[in-house]
């Protein structure tokens, strides 16, 4: 596929400035052998390239879906760019600021602006809390007096549709679908500003996924939250994202606006995603692309373009040359949709409408709701939520490796995409997010032939 022509975006408001920057993050594990199996069997430990050389920006506001099959990295950026893993290389800024490194933003502040949802509810609420306790460790490390956090947990529990009765259950005393509200209500207890949703809907039913979907939903149009958002469910992704990137094995090889990525995919890899969507409306169907072969190690990941041991399309370049992370422009198509977007943004936001709920727990969220608290409990609040959330990863950690183990290499790869298949069907289209990017990057030596 060819670059199209260069487009026309004098007129378009100006993107804001991204509020997460990944900039070539890389983060990579270690394996360690054993001293028995080094001398029985002269084995040496192993890198595993989880990450490699990602950049990406997330802009306030906004739904960037992430996209690919099972361990491509997905979970491994998003853990690295809220900070719960340091990079091995490369750079995360977060509102302009490093969130490592000598020059870091501090920890507790970048906490309570990024947080993080996980997979599995079942595992990342601590079982020997209430409710009350749960919420009470988050509202602590964001300063609300103790006199005040009854209130406010009865307030986060109804904002996500759970009640006043629910405050000193446990969480074995809940549904799964209830409990992911109790994961969202957590992560919103701090007032971030980002979230990263990692396939908070995995474990949940099809009726269930509907209403977290909407919930998260309407609490980014309500207070401006940005998601990162994890998932395989490629019909979610349409429905939801205000742009959607690709990883695969642990690189971004695509990145584009929604309807751009879909109407006009450019990677090989991205195309055959693509085309295993049963159906989404509004899309021509594709011929479905069998990809060959497994999916390479990211311990010892293929040279030249790494999805070229898979490509219906490869050339000998390709196998040893890597390809580039380029912008390409977008088609005239989609930048009218953008220009139809930007008109009736401009003409909703001239209209009169009800004010108010958008500046309620934002505007709260500034220095007025610290005033007042002993800054002792605040350091030992902060530090205890750090500790939960490396304690809820680990859990989570544990769960996906007996997974992958039980599973085998691959279990979700390629019949991944679009699974999930009605999830979609009541759920709300995406949100407008304001003038969003409209940059479309690949990682393909095609597309810049
Ligand atoms: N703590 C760790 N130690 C060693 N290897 C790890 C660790 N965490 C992840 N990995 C490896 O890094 C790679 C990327 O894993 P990651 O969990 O980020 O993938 P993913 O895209 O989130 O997959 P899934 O869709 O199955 O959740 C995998 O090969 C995984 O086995
Ligand atoms: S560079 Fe593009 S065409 Fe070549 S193997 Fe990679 S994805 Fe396929
Ligand atoms: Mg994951």
């Amino acid at each position: 596929m060819l670059p199209r022509g260069k487009h026309n975006i004098l007129g378009r408001a100006p993107a804001p400035a991204p509020l997460v920057s990944a900039r070539d993050v890389s983060k990579y594990f270690v394996l360690h052998e054993t001293l028995l199996a080094r001398y029985l069997t002269g084995a040496k430990d192993r890198t595993v390239r989880a990450v490699d050389g990602v950049s990406l920006d997330v802009y306030p506001g906004e739904t960037l879906s992430l996209v690919g099959e099972s361990g491509c990295g997905k979970s491994t950026l998003g853990r690295t760019i809220i900070g719960l893993y340091e990079p091995t290389s490369g750079q995360v800024m977060f509102d302009g600021r490093p969130i490592s490194g000598p020059e870091a933003m501090p920890r507790a502040s970048l906490r309570r602006q990024a947080q993080i949802i996980f997979q599995n509810p079942y595992s990342s609420l601590n079982p020997r809390h209430t409710v009350r306790q749960i919420l009470g460790v988050a509202l602590a490390a964001r300063g609300v007096p103790a006199r005040e956090r009854e209130t406010e947990t009865i307030a986060l529990l109804r904002r996500v549709g759970l009640s006043a009765e629910h405050i000193d259950r446990y969480p074995h005393q809940f549904s799964g679908g209830q409990r992911q509200r109790i994961g969202v209500a957590r992560a919103l207890a701090m007032h971030p500003r980002f979230v990263v949703a990692d396939e908070p809907l995995s474990s949940l039913d099809v009726s269930v996924q509907a209403q977290i979907i909407n919930l998260l939903q309407e609490l980014q149009a309500e207070l401006g939250l940005a998601y990162l958002f994890i998932t395989h469910d490629l019909r979610v992704v349409y429905h939801i994202s205000h742009r959607v990137a690709v990883m695969y094995l642990g690189q971004v090889v695509e990145v584009a606006p929604t309807d751009e990525l879909f109407e006009n995919p450019l990677h090989p890899y991205t195309q055959a995603l693509l085309s295993a969507i049963p159906s989404i409306e509004r899309h021509r169907r594709r011929q479905r692309i069998i990809l060959d072969g497994t999916v390479p190690t990211p311990i010892d990941p293929p040279r030249g373009c790494r999805f070229h041991p898979r490509c219906p399309r490869r050339t000998d370049r390709c196998e040893v040359e890597a390809p580039e992370f380029r912008q390409v422009t977008g088609t005239p198509e989609t930048e009218a949709k953008a220009e139809a977007r930007a008109t009736a943004r401009a003409r909703a936001a001239s209209e009169p409408g009800p004010a108010g709920s958008r500046t309620g727990a934002r505007a709260e969220a500034g220095s007025g709701a610290q005033v007042g608290t002993a800054a002792g409990t605040r350091t030992e609040a902060e530090a205890e939520v750090e500790m939960e959330m490396q304690m809820q990863m680990q859990m989570q950690m544990e769960m996906e490796i007996a997974r992958r183990k039980g599973a085998g290499p691959g279990a979700r790869t390629g019949a991944s995409a679009g699974t999930g298949a009605d999830s979609t069907a009541e759920v709300a289209s995406r949100t407008d997010a304001g003038a969003m990017p409209q940059g479309h990057f690949v990682r393909c030596h095609l597309a810049f032939a």
